[in-house]
């Protein structure tokens, strides 16, 4: 098979690019690296180059033939989205389109889409199931619904069959140590803890402790990103099979607090990690929690590595490796 990765260079593209290498697809990367790193693109060919400019996909699309695209290139801070929000209905919605309307236009025919958790907005229940009210409170999630809804305009007017797939907390590291995370600024709780634990930080800031919680702190539901790359290879054969647009929540269906994750952390590492606890964080709910029952009963999705304890071990794995180097 031969697959497009759009933002294969960044955090879940990289992995997704080595997943698809070794089952032994051709990959074509390509990023404009903005965020992404050319040296974690793992297997096949890279072009640097931006999603804006059509003539560059135009040439790509017609050269490589995809079966499918995997689309990753998206700026993903909920806080930047608020202040900046031009920048991310430029990238995540208008160039988006420009992707979509250049493979129309290529007849290629099958796109797997990054959609988020932040898609819902406040949660209306304990979890979050794909029949939950989409009604997104910051310009960030507003950018991935819109995707969501012109691919279902896209697919009945122009047959573009694509699977969204709507991440909660992406985090751990590739098994084997070759990737990893690598924001920069890095603003998720699991890599600043672990830098934390390192010393490349002086604390991690826990923002509140006074949410409707058993403990205070906010509820996540962490996904490892090896599953998520699996669920990617799944969503691709189900659309490989012939199957019509779909889209599925990810996460493993149970939460854990800030709290939690970072006494967690101090288990796996062995180190103190030196909290501090400040003011709440804007645009947080206090819980988020995916009811993945559809991924599992109608694409066969079970992830491996559900236990936040591997998942802390893989990104400490990196962390370290991470530690020396820099
Ligand atoms: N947190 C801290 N201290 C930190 C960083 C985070 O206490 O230094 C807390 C946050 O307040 C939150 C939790 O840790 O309660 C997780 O925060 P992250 O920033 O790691 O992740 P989010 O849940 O905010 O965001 C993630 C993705 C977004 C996506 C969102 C959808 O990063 O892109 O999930 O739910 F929109």
């Amino acid at each position: 098979m031969k697959i497009l990765v759009v933002g294969g260079a960044g955090y879940i593209g990289s992995h997704m690019v080595k997943h698809l290498g070794l089952a032994g697809c051709a990959v074509t990367t390509l990023d404009n690296l903005s965020g992404g790193h050319a040296d974690a693109v793992l297997h096949g060919t890279f072009v640097q180059g931006d999603i804006a400019d059509r003539a560059l996909l135009d040439r790509l699309l017609a050269e490589g033939r995809f079966d499918a695209v995997m689309h990753f290139a998206s700026f993903i801070q909920v806080g930047e989205s608020v202040v900046a929000p031009a920048k991310y209905y430029q990238n995540n919605v208008v160039n988006t389109l420009n992707l979509l309307d250049a493979m129309v236009a290529a007849g290629v025919k099958r796109f797997i889409f990054s959609s988020t958790a932040a898609i819902f907005g406040e949660p209306q229940s304990d979890t979050i199931d794909e029949q939950h009210r989409q009604q997104p409170i910051n310009p960030y999630g507003r950018t991935k619904l819109m995707v969501e809804q012109a691919l279902a305009d896209y697919d009945r007017a122009y047959g573009l069959k694509s699977v969204c797939l709507r991440y909660f907390n992406a985090a751990g590291a590739d098994p084997a140590g070759e990737l990893g995370e690598r924001h920069d600024p890095e603003t998720h709780l699991i890599p600043l803890v672990l830098q934390a634990a390192s010393g490349r930080r002086s604390h991690i800031s826990v923002f509140g402790r006074d949410y409707d919680t058993p403990d205070g702190t906010c509820i996540r539901d962490y996904v490892h990103i090896n599953d998520l790359c699996q669920a990617h290879w799944l969503a691709l054969q189900s659309l490989m099979g012939g199957a019509g647009s779909q889209a599925y929540n990810l996460g493993n269906g149970s939460g854990f607090s800030v709290q939690e994750v970072i006494d967690t952390a101090r288990q796996v590492t062995g180190r103190e990690i030196p909290v501090v606890y400040a003011e709440r964080r804007a645009g947080d709910p206090a819980r988020l929690v995916a009811d993945s029952r559809a991924a599992t009963s109608q694409l066969g999705w079970k992830p491996q590595f559900a236990a936040l304890e591997t998942l802390i071990e893989h990104a400490w794995a990196w962390e370290q490796k991470r530690a020396v180097q820099l």
